[in-house]
């Protein structure tokens, strides 16, 4: 459904933000993107739903939507069919309309169904979210909800556009454990039901193990591997992907978040001539100094010098 080769995003013609994404993202999947802060997944998704900051420049090999280029066309496909679920679902709702207004507001832009249709449209999807009593919530403000069922509000109004590519950028962040595990619960289920398909940005491996179908590994704008989850978790290839196992607490990605590995990502301004990770890679070679290959093995791919068999 969403296929990107060699994605780059530059702010001011000189902050490299995205260096070199590819992302292969099948229909009715669920896709993780994962990486430490400042890696580009924001930028990322953002670049999908057209919505860059300004001064930001686009490049790409390959950047299509079913087919439909986006470096031309995120604008018509935003909304319509890509929607964004962002990690603060207070900030993403109007505090001073109730919620049955914007869900009203959503569905009027959308489709030209009559008012009271509108309105049992909306209970619809509210409930289709898990939300108990949809009339309640309806007449509800913002504030009046737990962030779960706020959240809950903005996958609907989601869902409400039409939309059957979500990009979920770190979702369940400002919700507690058990809700933040319920909506990906839903999520999932929506997937299952609705035929929908996600990018879910991440830095939370739990979420990449619990949730995700495969999964791409972000270093500096960079995706360093991808390939399916199961086979990434049990058997990483590029040395950072295996860093960032090892530095979970008890080597499993059991509920938690990416600890901190030794040194930084390279900034936005730094030239990247060889591999990325090379400064922080207990792996280095004198060949990492030049772009390390990129390796295939059945369904996953990963950036590196090392052969297979060593890696
Ligand atoms: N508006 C902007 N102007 C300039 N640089 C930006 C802007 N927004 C983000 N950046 C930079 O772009 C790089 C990638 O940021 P991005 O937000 O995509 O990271 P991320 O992987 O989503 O991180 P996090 O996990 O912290 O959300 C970072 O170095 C960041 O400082
Ligand atoms: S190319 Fe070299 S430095 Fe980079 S990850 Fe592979 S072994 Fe490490
Ligand atoms: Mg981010």
């Amino acid at each position: 459904m969403l296929e990107v080769r060699g994605l780059q995003v530059v702010i001011n013609s000189d902050l490299q933000v995205v260096r070199k994404v590819d992302l292969s993202v099948p229909k009715g999947t669920i896709h993780g993107l994962i990486g430490e802060s400042g890696c580009g997944k924001t930028m990322t998704g953002m670049a999908i739903l057209g919505l860059l900051p300004k001064g930001a420049g686009l490049q790409a090999g390959t950047f299509t939507f079913e087919g439909t280029d986006l470096l031309s066309g995120a604008a018509t496909l935003r909304g319509r069919r890509i929607a964004l679920v962002s990690q603060d679902p207070a900030a993403a709702l109007n505090p001073v309309l109730r919620v049955g207004r914007q869900m009203d507001d959503v569905l009027r832009t959308h489709s030209n169904v009559a008012k009271p249709a509108r309105r049992a449209q909306a209970a619809a999807l509210l409930a289709a979210t898990g939300l108990p009593d949809p009339d309640r919530v309806l007449n509800a403000y913002p504030h009046q909800l737990s962030g779960g069922m706020q959240q809950r509000v903005v996958i609907a109004q989601a869902l409400a556009t039409g939309a059957d590519f979500l990009i979920a950028d770190e979702p369940t962040t400002a919700l507690d454990v058990t809700v933040g595990a319920q909506v990906l619960a839903l999520l999932r289920r929506l997937v299952a039901q609705r035929g929908l398909t996600i990018l879910m940005i991440t830095h939370d491996m739990d979420v990449v193990a619990e949730v995700c179908d495969r999964a791409s590994v972000l270093y500096a704008g960079i995706t360093v591997e991808e390939g399916p989850t199961e086979a990434l978790l049990r058997a990483p290839r590029h040395p950072y992907t295996k860093a960032l196992l090892a530095a979970l607490p008890d080597a499993r990605p059991k509920g938690q978040r990416l600890a901190a590995l030794e040194g930084a990502i390279p900034p936005p301004r730094q030239i990247i001539q060889g591999c990325a990770f090379a400064p922080r890679c207990p792996m280095a070679m004198p060949v990492c100094a030049t772009p390390p290959p990129r390796r295939t093995e059945g369904e996953r791919f990963w950036l590196c010098h090392l052969e297979a068999r060593d890696a």
